[in-house]
C-alpha cells in the first residue's frame, strides 16, 4: 500500500509517501520566520502556495503517480490552527479524488514513533523537544496504547524559548540552530534553573538571559541559555528512566537535531548503561513521511475517518492519541 502524509503544523508543509513502513520521499517546504516569527495567516498563506508544489515534489521523489495512493493521514494536532487547515484540507481533497481512506494522526506521536522505528527501539522513554512541546513520554501498557507524559514544561517549549532568544538578540536566521554556533565560542553565567520532578519551566531563564542582553557577549548568553535549558532537561529525562526502569531513551522533535543536547544524553546514558538513539535530522524536524508512517500502521490496523469526521485539534495532546 502506498500511503501520503501531510504535515502542516507549523512553518513547513510537508509531504511524506510511505510503504510497508519504508519512507519513499519525504518532501518539504517551508515559511521563512525571519525576525518577527510565525504570523499565522502569513504561515497560512504561504502553505497554501507551497502544497501543490511539495506534494509534485514527494510524487517524483517516490517516483510513483498520485493515482497509485492508497491511503491518505495528515497532522490533526497539535499545532497552529490556520496551518493545520491547510494541510487538513490538502489531504481530504486527496482522499475525496482518489476515493481512499483517510486517518488524522497525532504530530508528536509521529515523531515519537518515526524514531522508534529509525532506532529500532522496543519500549524507550522518549524525551520530545520541539518548538511548541518539551515532553517526557512513555508508551503505556494494555490493548489500548497510548503515550504517558510523565512531565513536560509549565510554560514554553524548549525550541520556542531558543528561538525567542534568537530573536532577542537579534541573531539572523532567529533560530535555536544560530544560538548553538554562537554557543561554541562561550563561557558559562549561572542562569536561572527550573526542574520540579520530571517538569520544568523556561520562560524565567529566558527572562533572565534576555535581560542580560547588550550587557554580556552574545556568545556567552548562547552557551549559558543552551547549557542551563539542556542539563535542566537532562536532569528530568535521567529521573524519568530511573522511575520508569527504562535502558532506552530516544529524543525526537526539532530540538532533536542539536548536537550538543545529544552529546549530554548520551553521556547521561552511558553512565547508567543505558541504550540512547535518535533519528536523521529529517525526521526531527517537521515532516511528512513521520505522518505517513503513523497513518499506514493505523490504516493497517483498520483506522480510518469518514470525510466529514476529519478535523483539526491545535491543542490535540498525545495522552489522548491512541497508539497502532
Ligand atoms: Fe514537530
Amino acid at each position: 500500500m502506498l500511503t501520503i502524509g501531510i504535515e502542516s503544523s507549523a512553518h513547513t508543509f510537508g509531504v511524506g509517501i510511505v510503504s510497508k513502513g519504508k519512507v519513499l520521499a519525504n518532501e518539504k517546504l517551508m515559511y521563512d520566520v525571519g525576525t518577527r516569527g510565525m504570523i499565522p495567516s502569513k504561515v497560512a498563506e504561504t502553505h497554501v502556495k507551497n502544497a501543490k508544489t511539495v506534494i509534485r515534489m514527494a510524487l517524483e521523489k517516490a517516483g510513483v503517480d498520485m493515482r497509485e495512493i492508497e491511503g491518505v493521514g495528515y497532522t490533526r494536532g497539535p499545532g497552529i490552527g490556520a496551518c493545520l487547515q491547510v494541510g487538513q484540507l490538502a489531504a481530504k481533497t486527496i482522499a475525496s479524488g482518489l476515493g481512499v481512506r483517510i486517518v488524522p494522526v497525532n504530530h508528536a506521536v509521529a515523531h515519537a514513533e518515526i524514531t522508534k522505528h529509525e532506532a529500532g527501539f522496543k519500549d524507550p522513554v522518549t524525551l520530545y523537544v520541539s518548538g511548541g512541546n518539551s515532553q517526557l513520554l512513555k508508551l503505556s501498557k494494555g490493548p489500548e496504547r497510548r503515550y504517558q507524559i510523565l512531565g513536560e514544561t509549565f510554560d514554553i517549549g524548549v525550541g520556542n524559548m531558543l528561538d525567542a532568544f534568537a530573536r532577542e538578540i537579534k541573531l539572523k536566521p532567529a533560530w535555536g540552530s544560530t544560538v548553538a554556533k554562537l554557543a561554541a565560542k562561550g563561557h558559562y553565567i549561572p542562569m536561572p534553573y527550573t526542574v520540579k520532578g520530571m517538569d520544568f519551566a523556561f520562560t524565567g531563564l529566558l527572562t533572565y538571559a534576555s535581560s542580560l542582553a547588550g550587557k554580556e557577549r552574545n556568545e556567552d548568553l548562547c552557551y549559558s541559555i543552551q547549557e542551563t535549558s539542556f542539563a535542566m532537561l537532562c536532569e528530568a529525562t535521567e529521573r524519568a528512566l530511573l522511575l520508569t526502569n527504562s535502558d532506552e531513551l530516544t529524543v525526537c522533535g526539532g530540538v532533536a537535531q542539536s548536537s550538543r543536547l545529544r552529546e549530554m544524553l548520551a553521556g547521561m546514558c552511558k553512565e547508567h548503561g543505558m541504550r540512547f538513539g535518535f533519528a536523521a535530522n529529517e525526521f526531527n524536524a517537521d515532516n511528512g513521511g513521520m505522518i505517513a508512517y503513523v497513518a499506514e500502521r493505523m490504516l493497517n490496523s483498520g483506522v480510518s475517518a469518514a470525510l466529514d469526521r476529519c478535523d483539526i485539534e491545535q491543542r490535540y495532546r498525545i495522552d489522548k492519541a491512541v497508539v497502532y
